[in-house]
């Protein structure tokens, strides 16, 4: 069997601006969402961060010295055009294209993402963010501006990170859309603006350079909870909505029939015009990526066919007793890995390019002794395991595999506690020190996962 990894495989790190950069009012930058008390978050942990907007050297030598050759970092919106959708900031413009300048240098290849949760303020609370088309308008400007920028230089896209969650129930704040209670009418027109504004991106990429854009996806492995068959019915419902609709966006560039006819039977208005069904067709994308950390049961019992599929995750989730869990709650499922390798790739026919995975810790250093992460070295090694097994086994075409957040940065709650990093970064003094997995990374990138 085959199982040597291909020349030129990405092993590296993934991450978004607002965990990394702190420097929330320097540079010329406007605020964001993040930068205010919106959404239950808490301003102040977004604002110093890893603090990478004053140093990100040191944290690119610490990759290096891993042996990653990728690192997916977002740009930030809101720091390059501080009120959304006015002048560009040329000093926000110049920290990025520094940035990539100290990437290439050392030999790793950068991922751009264009968008991860943190809507300029001032677009937010004009126009509610993605509700309005206005803002999908300016986010194409500002990305096919980045794209004249650096796609020279970085051959590597994404445009919404976990593209399916701007569509879930609790996560408004993520496309900026600050009212309260959105109807399914509001989710599926910011679904639709989103989806064109990542079209429309993706043919202008392909029309002006040779790099490529992928679509992105939060993944969760999801079983039926019993053998009843109405769990199946409903999961393979959810899996229609939830992934598959974005999926044949953009891989064949149209929405799912299964998923028009739910909004023609409930007379959905998504601000669907003229014109857009071409755009859709035009912006096929190269790979489709994802994030994944686990797996979860759907219990369908209270669920009905007057239930918006895309919810019924957050109506009918229950936890694997099969499994172990961290104290999130968050699940260790290597298989389901593989499967979602699997799937995307066998019914999408695009490469599959995995960009989060991780494990939350809570962990805290006694400033002495290296900090024993075991769980995480087996964590990530299982899951890699998984991938070889997709690839090899099962034919998978796999582009890199990144890990979330592998020097420490906030969760997406703001709470440092829960960390995913081989290097633990002091809550205080911003001091980085590696951890016992650091070195097994290490190992396993310069070998091209040889040696795990
Ligand atoms: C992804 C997000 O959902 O998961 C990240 O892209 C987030 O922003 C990561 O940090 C891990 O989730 P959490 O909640 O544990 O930080």
């Amino acid at each position: 069997m085959e199982n040597k990894m291909p020349e030129g495989f990405f092993w590296g790190n993934s991450t978004s601006s607002m965990q990394t950069e702190g420097g929330w009012n320097e540079g010329g930058k406007g605020q964001s969402v993040y930068d205010v008390d919106t959404a239950g978050r808490t301003a102040k942990n977004w604002q110093i961060t890893i603090d990478n907007f004053h140093d990100y050297q040191h944290d690119f030598d610490l990759m290096k010295e891993m042996n990653m050759n990728m690192y997916r970092f977002q740009i930030s919106w809101s720091r390059v055009v501080p009120d959304g959708d006015g002048d560009f900031n040329e000093e926000g413009i110049a920290f990025y294209s520094e940035m990539i300048d100290e990437l290439l240098s050392r030999g790793i290849e950068p991922m751009i993402c264009l968008y991860h949760f943190d809507m300029p303020l001032v677009l937010a609370e004009k126009y509610n963010g993605f509700l309005s088309r206005a803002v999908e308008e300016a986010f194409v400007r500002f990305g096919k501006e980045m794209m004249r920028r650096f796609s020279s230089r970085v051959k590597y896209w994404i445009v919404f990170n976990e593209h399916n969650l701007y569509f879930a129930e609790g996560f408004e704040h993520y496309s900026g859309v600050l009212k309260k209670e959105l109807t399914v009418n509001d989710c599926y027109t910011v679904f639709h603006h989103t989806m064109l504004a990542h079209c429309e991106l993706a043919d202008f990429l392909h029309e002006i350079s040779d790099a490529k854009i992928g679509g992105m996806l939060a993944t969760t492995e999801v079983y039926p909870a019993s053998t009843s068959p109405k769990d199946s019915l409903y999961l393979r419902k959810f899996d229609e909505f939830y992934n598959r609709n974005l999926c044949d966006v953009y891989a064949f560039g149209h929405y799912s029939d299964e998923v028009l006819t739910f909004i023609r039977n409930h007379k959905i208005e998504m601000d669907f015009q003229k014109g857009d069904e071409l755009i859709l067709e035009r912006g096929i994308s190269d790979f489709i990526s994802f994030s994944y950390y686990r797996s979860v049961l759907l219990d369908a019992t209270t669920l009905t066919d007057e239930d918006t599929p895309n919810f019924y995750l957050s109506k009918a989730m229950k936890l694997n007793p099969l499994l172990s869990h961290n104290r999130w709650g968050w699940s260790i499922d290597p298989e389901g890995f593989r499967n979602i390798l699997n799937r995307i790739y066998r019914e999408f026919g695009l490469p599959v390019f995995p960009i989060e995975n991780g494990i939350g810790q809570d962990e805290s250093w006694d400033g002495e002794h290296e900090i024993e992460d075991d769980v995480r070295i087996n964590y990530h090694k299982k899951h890699i395991e998984a991938m070889k097994n997709a690839m090899f086994l099962d034919g998978v075409d796999v582009i890199g595999y990144l890990g979330w957040g592998l020097i420490d940065i906030p969760a997406s709650g703001g709470d440092i506690d829960k960390r995913y990093g081989a290097v633990y970064v002091e809550p205080e003094t911003l001091k980085r020190v590696p951890k016992k997995s650091f070195h097994w990374f290490k190992k396993v990138f310069g070998s091209n996962g040889d040696e795990l």
